[in-house]
């Protein structure tokens, strides 16, 4: 079965609810009747809501950008996996580049987010990628497969391909984001090799064959089509592009 493409726009830290508000109004009637794709936008917490309730019926999916792993506890400013599915959200965004760089955010960690997400049926989209320090360095392969290996680690025994089955893996370049710098689609194609390489490895070639590999860092209207051109890349992960309705409409409708 062909790999369904996956768009999903990476918010970060901007939007109040009324401004996410105000994007819907905008961005759904460019999308509607868009079923080649899937579109998950994931705003802030603050914004998931309302974003929710906009969306209805529109198939477009709300995902959150982070997750503590556990279902409740004494972690004063997270929000558990539970409390995402019980408002609705269907997919999560896990071990971001500046969930790493600015909170410590560890292989370990990301992988116990990991379990918890596929626990509770919520889709994960996880995050991996090269400093620029380790391509110039010869290392892109190593760190794709030691992140690979590390927010895997333990779904790999026992855990059926239906089970596996809803993972994404999110390449991307840590040089790439937010910087105007994209990946060639060759260099994005190479990195996702490796990375299906790995999971192959990891948890056999059926799931390997369907996992969608999503490429971020610089995605724009401009160049969106011939990153998807490409049979190797499965989607988009796109940040300071998704902000605006039509730029990421365009990119939806690459
Ligand atoms: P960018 O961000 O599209 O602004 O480079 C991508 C991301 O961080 O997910």
């Amino acid at each position: 079965m062909p790999r369904k493409p996956l768009i999903a726009a990476n918010w970060k830290m901007y939007k109040t609810p009324a401004q996410a508000q105000e994007f819907f109004k905008h961005f759904l009637p460019l999308v509607a009747n868009h079923t080649r794709d899937e579109i998950v936008v994931c705003p802030s917490f603050t914004s998931i809501s309302v974003a929710l309730a906009a969306a209805t019926g529109s198939g477009v999916a709300i995902g959150a950008q982070n997750m503590h792993f556990a279902d409740e506890g004494a972690y004063t400013g997270e929000t558990s996996p539970l409390m995402l599915k019980a408002i609705g959200a269907t997919h999560v965004i896990l071990g971001h580049s500046e969930r790493r760089q600015y909170f410590a955010e560890t292989d370990e960690f990301i992988n116990k987010k990991l379990k918890a997400a596929l626990h509770h049926q919520l889709i994960p989209i996880v995050c991996v990628g090269e400093l620029l320090a380790e391509r110039e360095a010869g290392k892109t392969s190593d760190i794709l497969c030691r992140q690979t290996r590390g927010c895997l680690a333990g779904i790999t025994a026992g855990v059926s391909a239906s089970e596996a089955a809803p993972i994404v893996i999110a390449y991307e370049p840590v040089w790439a984001i937010g910087t105007g710098k994209t990946a060639t689609p060759q260099m994005a194609c190479e990195a996702h090799a490796v990375i299906r390489g790995e999971v192959a490895k990891l948890l056999g070639k059926e799931t390997a064959d369907n996992l969608r590999i999503l490429y971020g860092g610089s995605v724009k209207p401009e160049n969106s089509t011939a990153l998807m051109a490409e049979s190797e890349i499965d989607g988009a992960l796109v940040g300071g592009a998704s902000l605006d309705p039509q730029s990421f409409a365009k990119i939806v409708n690459y």
